[in-house]
């Protein structure tokens, strides 16, 4: 299937690792353009911008600084012409094991700042672009949380619910003159989020009398396929709505989960 993707120019946050590394990946199989974000980068990111120099441009950058997503922005648009889309990745999650009280202003203000504002600074600065080139698109990675909320991670359920949120006010105001807007809610994923030395299934274990790898057994174990997402599956999801072939969906919520989701 042509996802009507080629040649066009993307922007992807969170780029070095995990789901948006295999955004990045996929967009550019699809033959576009992709200035990559990510803080610190890493080897994978590196090898793809070398073996693909025209179509990947790493961009090292922090984007929880108030001016971080415009400068990626404005990196896309000057090292490829302009922008169809942009793809809002970043995320992290702190597992907050010791209950609502514990959770501070600070780690509030985290949550927001690395959930929430650097999607409300990228759409800002990329819409401009984006409705030159419309139809252009949006997509958003939230998460099942967004809608599951759950005390254990109370802050990160709140800042996707936000994310989701501003994301479906947006696809209306801006549906109309031609860029659609949709968001991805994947349930657990094969990344470091869950998966690292200082992921989720790492805090849950410490915390408890249970190892890691017990932690992941019996989360995967909740899903009706018995295991987390690959994060080239969430790639693929995104690659559609990217792409003209999606090109009536908009407001939409897309929930890869491996049917953990238990109600319609
Ligand atoms: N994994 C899951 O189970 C899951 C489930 C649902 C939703 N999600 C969502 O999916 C998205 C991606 O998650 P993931 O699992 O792929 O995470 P990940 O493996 O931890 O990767 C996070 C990416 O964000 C970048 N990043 C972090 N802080 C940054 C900053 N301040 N400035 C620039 N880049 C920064 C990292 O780059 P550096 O290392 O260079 O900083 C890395 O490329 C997040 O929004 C997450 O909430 C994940």
């Amino acid at each position: 299937m042509d996802l009507e993707l080629s040649g066009k120019v993307a922007v992807v946050t969170g780029a070095s690792r995990g789901i948006g590394l295999a955004v990045t990946r996929t967009l550019v199989a699809e033959g576009m353009h992709v200035a990559a974000g990510a803080r610190t980068g890493s080897a994978e990111l590196t090898g793809l911008a070398r073996d693909h120099p025209d179509h990947v441009r790493p961009v090292l950058v922090d984007l929880t600084e108030p001016d971080g997503p415009a400068r990626l922005v404005e990196e896309a648009v000057s090292a490829f012409g302009g922008l169809d889309v942009l793809v809002n990745n970043i995320g992290a999650v702190r597992p907050r094991l010791d209950g609502f009280l514990a959770v501070t202003d600070d780690d509030w203000a985290w949550s927001l700042g690395i959930n929430f504002m650097p999607a409300v600074r990228a759409i800002r600065a990329a819409l401009p672009h984006l409705l030159d080139r419309a139809p252009a698109t949006i997509v958003t990675v939230a998460s099942v949380n967004s809608f599951l909320p759950d005390p254990g991670v109370i802050d990160y359920s709140a800042a996707k619910a936000a994310l989701a949120n501003l994301c479906k006010s947006l696809s209306k105001e801006f549906g109309p003159r031609g860029v659609r807007i949709n968001t991805v809610s994947p349930g657990p994923v094969e990344t470091d989020l869950w998966l690292g030395e200082h992921g989720v299934a790492a805090a849950v274990a410490g915390s408890g009398d249970t190892d890691a790898a017990a932690v992941v057994k019996q989360q995967a174990a909740a899903a009706p396929t018995g295991r987390f997402t690959r994060p080239d599956e969430v790639a693929d999801v995104v690659a559609l709505l990217a792409g003209g072939r999606g090109g009536n969906i908009a407001g939409a919520d897309v929930v890869i989960d491996g049917g953990l989701i238990s109600t319609l």
